[in-house]
């Protein structure tokens, strides 16, 4: 039997931001149990909630202070099973964030291991002595400064590869993989139905930890060719398997910063029993120039559909996709590849028409299903996100502009995501009856679900009838995938192919008409038109066709039946 996150959709919360039930501003479980109607009429099948475990908040819960307990912002593990017990009866599923790259510094595994160097947990966390006056090597932490901080009680530094707060664990120690094993078959016990696994293949780092090349101007290098998929990393998911999730029916999605096609063969391979799919990066990566994420550059559509496709034909025979354009740290996938103007509705539909109709399992991030757009915060203040006030402060530090930063920040912080899910057109959105934790963004009055809802031509609508079609058509499931039209620069076009069915999907990625012509062997005379955003256009089924700007049509064939 083919296991059921083949043919599932995943839609994932950020629960800080979701849906407030005391009005104390943040978002919390019962608020998510609130809304459980709206998902299951949305027709998703797996929740994945970001991470609701008790934390400091340095990064919103990426740093976790205990595994075991829920945040008290959120509620409580009653509250918590309530939530789970309730997805189930839904007949839904939920899967948990799992953060075990690094905990918080606060977490008693950290705490012991600072007080002395033959603390029981001492290496439970990765401990080195300086070299001089200098930090142990030069890696730059991703959110910016060293990845070293010095620690003045036993005088050696811990690593830390995103904030300070986040010291990194020690995977070489078998006391802590215990540990967390047994922390992921306590919540397995408890009925979930799987993990999102945070920066999954940064968990061995090479061993002597060295230095990294230095490029022109960089105080810090990144070191990252020495912790992502490193030497230890496939012995470490197969042994995770081994000792926490054999025996549990469960679905695992690894976030890979960095991840290449073939490593990604090998995670996915279902006979090595590593993971059950990656989040890759390529994708994420096309619109920025060589300094990073901040550096803005247009993306290419060519570069698009390189990559995606490399990455269809790689994991076709082996392995899984997943399928995404938007998460909590990423930008709003409409205001990045389509148009948050006039054409939003139009460019939003066509984005998802892209993405859902891949081979993969595709994930709808909250929002994303009504065209929710990135935020024009106009100060400092507003932002919320460690990452986007550190990098503020180093651009600031460097000479930057105000305007120039600003461009940056408004088209990649994390904090476009993170605005309240705009529920309807009253006060904050109808989010909370409180102050937010952070602004609503004032496209509210336009943007909401309920006006998505009462209108039949909203991207809600279109999401549903999307994720519809991939319970009734097992081509969007297992079709072959080839992309045609490669050379178009324009339009993203591509086939699925199952025995005797096929779907043809096109997607004019701009605002601008255009003509296409089929290539042979790829004919429209005999195919309907399942679903498509251009209903204004008239839709004639030749093998030469005019779309209309933003235009996404998915055609659908089977051998020996004709359309009329
Ligand atoms: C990836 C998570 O998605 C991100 O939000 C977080 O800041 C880092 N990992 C560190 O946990």
């Amino acid at each position: 039997m083919e296991p059921w996150w083949k043919n599932s959709v995943v839609y994932q919360i950020y629960p800080r931001s979701f849906m407030d039930s005391n009005n104390d501003g943040i978002g919390d479980l019962q608020g998510v149990k609130s809304k459980l109607n709206y998902l299951k009429q949305l027709g998703i099948d797996v929740i994945w909630l970001s991470p609701v475990y008790d934390s400091p908040n340095d990064d919103n819960g990426y740093d976790i202070r205990d595994y075991q307990q829920i945040m008290d912002e959120f509620g409580t593990m009653d509250d918590w099973d309530q939530l789970l017990k309730e997805v189930h009866d839904m007949g839904m599923k939920l899967i948990m964030d799992l953060v075990v790259n690094h905990s918080s510094d606060e977490h008693v595994w950290f705490t012991q291991s600072k007080q002395s160097k033959d603390n029981h947990y001492r290496d439970y966390y990765i401990w080195r002595d300086g070299k001089g006056l200098k930090e142990p090597n030069n890696w730059r932490s991703n959110f910016g400064g060293s990845a070293w901080k010095l620690d003045e009680q036993t005088d050696q530094y811990y690593l830390h590869l995103f904030s300070e707060k986040q010291p990194d664990l020690n995977w070489e120690n078998r006391n802590l993989r215990h540990d967390i094993y047994q922390m992921m078959r306590w919540w397995l016990n408890k009925g979930i139905d799987g993990f999102r696994m945070d920066v999954i293949n940064f968990i061995s780092k090479v061993d002597d930890l060295p230095d990294d090349e230095l490029k022109p101007g960089q105080t810090y290098a990144s070191g990252s060719k020495y912790y992502r998929n490193g030497p230890k990393i496939h012995e470490f998911l197969q042994e995770m398997n081994k000792e926490a999730l054999a025996g549990f029916d469960v679905m695992t999605v690894g976030e890979m910063p960095g991840v290449q096609p073939e490593q990604a063969q090998l995670y996915t391979d279902p006979s090595r029993t590593e993971l059950n799919m990656v989040f890759q990066f390529e994708h994420m990566g096309l619109d920025q120039g060589p300094n990073g994420k901040w550096e803005l550059s247009p993306l290419k559509l060519r570069d698009l559909k390189r990559s995606l496709s490399k990455w269809q034909y790689a994991l076709e025979e082996k392995g899984w996709n997943s399928l995404y354009f938007n998460n909590h740290d990423q930008p709003r996938s409409v205001s990045r590849f389509g148009d948050d103007g006039v054409c939003r509705i139009k460019s939003a539909k066509m984005l998802a028409t892209l993405l859902h109709m891949m081979k993969g399992t595709p994930y709808v991030y909250q929002g994303e299903e009504i065209g929710m757009t990135n935020v024009p915060f106009t100060s400092i203040n507003q932002y919320r996100d460690i990452e986007t006030l550190n990098i503020y402060k180093e651009l600031r530090a460097d000479g930057k502009s105000e305007e120039d930063i600003f461009k940056s920040l408004h088209a990649k912080s994390r904090d476009n995501a993170r605005t309240p899910m705009q529920w309807s057109d009253q006060e904050q959105a109808g989010f909370t009856n409180g102050v937010p934790w952070i602004d609503v963004n004032p496209n509210y009055k336009e943007i909401n679900v309920q006006k998505a809802i009462a209108d039949p031509h909203s991207i809600y609508h279109y999401y549903r009838k999307l994720i519809e079609l991939r319970k009734s058509y097992d081509v969007i499931v297992n079709g072959t995938y080839e992309l045609i039209l490669e050379d178009d620069p324009n339009v993203f076009a591509y086939t699925r192919t199952l025995e005797d069915e096929q779907l043809i999907v096109l997607c004019n990625f701009y605002g601008k008409k255009t003509s296409v012509s089929l290539p042979e062997g790829v004919q429209l005379s005999e195919a309907t038109l399942l679903v498509g955003n251009d209903e204004e256009n008239e839709i004639g089924l030749e093998n030469e066709l005019v779309l209309s700007p933003y235009a996404a049509r998915v055609y659908y064939k089977k051998e020996g039946v004709t359309n009329e």
